[in-house]
């Protein structure tokens, strides 16, 4: 870990257990957080009263929980310029990297939620998203850190509560052992089907995919990853 690293394991929160900055930011990051974030961020009070996205778009709306250095969430953003996005991370460098993109590609269809994804869940209105992505969640791999993970019995019924009946939840993980958790844990729920439309489904990306930061790490290390389709029960 670099010295300058600053790790909080937050116990008071009910999701989120990592680190909410690295190395320090750049300048142009710095002025990005300042000037640019302040223009995009969400708040909880925003969130419930329905202000969640961006105004002036009538298309799907997209949520997207860690999305890490942004890299699925801006080419989305990008590919799909009518839906609306919110983003959910808590790392603030993670934080400069989306805000960079979405300068660089002048990218407006965007708002930031940073801040633990559970009180967003919390705070958004029912059966108000089309899309939900997490993309390779924190996998907590030892034995007793697994109720640390993400994908719980608690935060899949605030997933389904949010998302619309026929909604689409998309999970990406290289951690066999997290994928056979999540596909229990869903199918057990019986809040969602897992839409596997061929039998090696789970093996291929979807359609309008694009790699992220920790997919790429994952296939240096010789990792494949399971892509799970789950659809909301009506
Ligand atoms: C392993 S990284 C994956 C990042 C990105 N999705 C990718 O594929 O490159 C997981 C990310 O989820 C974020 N995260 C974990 N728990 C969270 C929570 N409760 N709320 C918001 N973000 C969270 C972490 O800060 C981290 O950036």
């Amino acid at each position: 870990m670099r010295p300058s690293s600053f790790w909080v394991i937050l116990k008071d929160s009910s999701s989120f257990f990592g680190r909410r900055k690295g190395k320090p930011l750049r300048a142009h990051q710095d002025e990005l957080v300042r000037d640019l974030l302040p223009t995009l961020r969400v708040s909880g009070a925003d969130v419930a009263a329905g202000a969640a996205f961006a105004p002036d778009l009538t298309g799907e709306r997209w949520l997207e929980i860690g999305f890490g250095g942004g890299e699925h969430l801006a080419r989305m953003a990008e590919l799909h310029p009518k839906d609306r996005f919110i983003g959910c991370e808590v790392f603030l460098n993670g934080v400069a990297k989306l805000l960079a993109a979405v300068e660089s590609r002048q990218l407006t269809n965007i708002r930031l939620f940073d801040e633990d994804a559970a009180r967003l869940l919390a705070d958004l209105p029912g059966a108000c998203i089309d899309r939900i992505c997490i993309l390779y969640p924190d996998p907590w791999p030892k034995f007793r850190q697994r109720k640390r993970r993400f994908i719980s019995p608690e935060n899949i019924e605030k997933l389904a509560r949010v998302l619309r009946p026929g909604g689409e939840l998309r999970f990406a993980t290289d951690i066999d052992d997290y994928a056979g958790w999540a596909l229990s844990l869903m199918i057990k729920s019986e809040l969602f089907d897992w839409r596997g439309a061929s039998p090696d489904d789970w093996s291929h990306p979807w359609p309008d995919w694009a790699s992220t930061r920790y997919e790429i790490k994952a296939r240096a290390a010789g990792r494949a990853t399971s892509y799970l389709t789950f659809i909301r029960r009506s």
